[in-house]
């Protein structure tokens, strides 16, 4: 299955930002701008800020996306966004399955893939994360634990669709920490190796994400099987992001 031809760098906002962050999205367009064969390059603010980042956004190349769907398309979910609310409001992707999602609001697999699902049935391109915790990295079950993940959390249904993953270990998210460029490697290798056996043909970028910064970036896009980043808090501010982003290119 061949990789997709440009690196992916995606910028989660995480619980950050209010109006007055839009300023930085429009410095990292600005920063972009006239820069050709560069990545692709995408934002997920919250779902508070998605109507308006994909305006300032718009006639631009940067891509927004909401964090998070319901597997619900409407009803009485309080709290809860609709992917097809969200692409309503302008968004093309959607991360789902993320740590935080999995670790705060107890989403297991079956609720990621469910959410995939109504991602693609909203229209929303989705991001799916996967990564095992510290424990289980001490415990030698990593690799088990992301091909678990990638079973229960990618749906057949994404064949001949837009999609990516993203290996975020859960230890080296805003943490600091990175896993050594040969660890990187292993499971990017791992996750290829599922994505030719169950969906032949695709391209599919295979992120890499957890404290992805301007001076580790270049090491980690250039790793083998690396496709692009999922960068959460050097994607705040444009000065942090932007070099990451050329670092990729
Ligand atoms: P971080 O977050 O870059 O702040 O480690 C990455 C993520 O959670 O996507």
């Amino acid at each position: 299955m061949p990789a997709p031809p440009r690196k992916f760098v995606a910028g989660n906002w995480k619980m950050n930002g209010r109006k007055a962050a839009l300023a930085e999205l429009e410095a990292i367009i600005a920063g972009l701008s006239g820069e050709v064969n560069g990545p692709r390059v995408a934002v997920f603010p919250s779902a508070t800020l998605v109507a308006a980042a994909v305006e300032t956004a718009s006639g631009s190349a940067v891509e927004i996306g909401g964090q998070d769907c319901s597997a619900e398309t409407e009803g009485a979910h309080t709290g809860d966004v609709a992917a097809e609310q969200l692409a309503d409001a302008g968004a093309r992707l959607v991360i789902l399955g993320h740590s935080e999602r999995r670790t705060d609001h107890g989403e297991g697999d079956a609720a990621v893939r469910a959410k995939v699902l109504a991602a693609l049935r909203g229209g929303l391109e989705p991001i799916i994360c996967i990564g095992e915790t510290l424990e289980q990295r001490q415990g030698g079950l990593t690799l088990a634990v992301v091909e678990g993940q990638l079973n229960g959390s990618v749906p057949s249904e994404l064949a001949g669709r837009a999609f990516s993953i993203a290996y975020e270990p859960v230890w080296a998210i805003g943490t600091g920490l990175t896993p050594t460029v040969a660890e990187v490697e292993e499971v990017h290798a791992a996750i290829r190796r599922f994505l030719d056996a169950r969906f032949p043909g695709d391209a599919v970028a295979v992120l890499y994400g957890g404290s992805v910064k301007a001076s580790n970036a270049a090491e980690l896009m250039a790793a083998e099987g690396v496709d692009g980043a999922l960068v959460g808090g050097a994607s705040l501010k444009a000065d942090d992001f932007l070099p990451i982003v050329r670092a990729a290119a």
